[in-house]
């Protein structure tokens, strides 16, 4: 079944430049960590991969490591591009990433040049592609030099291999040095991906400001605290909730504090007239340095809940006060 993608799929929202660079990004984008992986119903996955792009969605992030089993959500991505989307490819941006621990030994983790670039070959095989449009360096390697590891980023760039090149978790100092390397190699650095929600805010300490002053651009990752700055648990644990599943995400992180904050966002959230999920990704999108929102969804419900936040991410000072209150 190839899909046939809705015209009007570039009339939703207007696309953000990311950072200094000719790329734009669409102001939500979806990634694939979780429920993409082998142990997912398959025809979810297609259902929330075709509705996202006929929604405006271009950009599909992945990493090496996504799944379970590792490598599935790749392989996963890569079939149902093959099955339904092989003809929209020049309108997609896939990324994906190598950092953390992928292969037993000493070259499947970090930041070496062994291990990011035999990594990269694995997951354009997993994914059927001759290039992803941005390879990351998933995080900051105490050991390996910077250079080699932004160098090989370089490599997978000038090989035809990846697109641009982007980092993931550095801190303010390691991305300002990670950004230079990358300058004098010739290669800018397109693209930021920190974890950053209303309830973990650590890059307003100075990351978010190398970034603007460097140009660039910057997606957050888990901008809904991982399903917490929803109504997902607002009446208990559901089974099929990623808590319940708790591997990432832990029932015990859900105290009755953390809910007494949850509910009190989300009275805030519908007197703006939206979900809680709308609000928080709207909070972040007010912010003209976030390039795009890096969400997760395990339904198409979710996925146009979320997707409806573009229709006001402006806060009143009233509003931004009592945010910050509950905070
Ligand atoms: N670079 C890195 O180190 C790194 C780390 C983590 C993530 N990421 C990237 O960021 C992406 C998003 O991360 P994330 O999945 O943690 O993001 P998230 O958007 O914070 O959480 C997604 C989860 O929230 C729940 N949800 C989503 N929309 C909802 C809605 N409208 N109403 C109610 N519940 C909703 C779902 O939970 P249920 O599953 O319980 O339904 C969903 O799985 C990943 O796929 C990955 O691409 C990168």
């Amino acid at each position: 079944m190839k899909h046939l993608a809705n015209e009007d799929r570039y009339n939703q929202f207007s696309y953000k430049r990311c950072g200094k660079s000719g790329l734009k990004l669409p102001p939500v984008s979806l990634g694939l960590w979780h429920n993409f992986g082998g142990v997912d119903p398959y025809e979810r996955s297609v259902d929330i991969i075709h509705r996202a792009f006929d929604l405006g969605i271009t950009h599909f992030d992945l990493a090496n490591n996504y799944g379970p089993p590792y490598g599935s959500a790749e392989e996963t991505f890569g079939k149902i591009l093959k099955q339904n989307l092989a003809k929209y490819r020049d309108e997609l941006i896939i990324s994906t990433k190598a950092g953390y621990d992928m292969w037993p030994g000493p070259y499947g983790d970090f930041g070496s040049r062994k291990y990011l670039l035999s990594s990269l070959d694995q997951s354009l095989a997993r994914m059927g592609l001759e290039y992803v449009d941005i390879f990351y360096s998933h995080r900051p390697d105490p050991e390996t030099p910077i250079e080699e590891t932004m160098g090989a980023l370089d490599h997978a760039v000038r090989s035809g291999k990846a697109l641009y090149a982007g980092i993931s978790n550095y801190s303010a100092e390691q991305s300002k040095k990670a950004i230079e390397v990358l300058n004098s190699l010739g290669t800018p650095c397109l693209i930021h991906q920190p974890k950053y929600n209303m309830f973990d805010r650590w890059v307003e300490d100075g990351l978010l400001d190398v970034l603007e002053s460097e140009g660039v651009g910057c997606i957050p990752f888990s901008p809904l605290a991982q399903g917490m700055l929803t109504n997902r648990y607002l009446k208990g644990i559901p089974a099929d909730s990623r808590a319940a599943k708790a591997h990432f995400l832990k029932k015990e992180s859900i105290t009755s504090e953390i809910l007494a904050t949850i509910s009190d966002l989300n009275k805030i959230a519908a007197n703006r007239g939206q979900s809680l999920a709308q609000m928080a990704l709207s909070w972040l999108l007010k912010d003209k340095r976030v390039t795009s929102v890096l969400i997760g969804a395990s339904s198409v419900a979710q996925l146009e809940d979320s997707l409806k936040a573009l229709k006001n991410i402006q806060f009143s000072n009233e509003e931004l006060g009592l945010i910050e209150k509950c905070l």
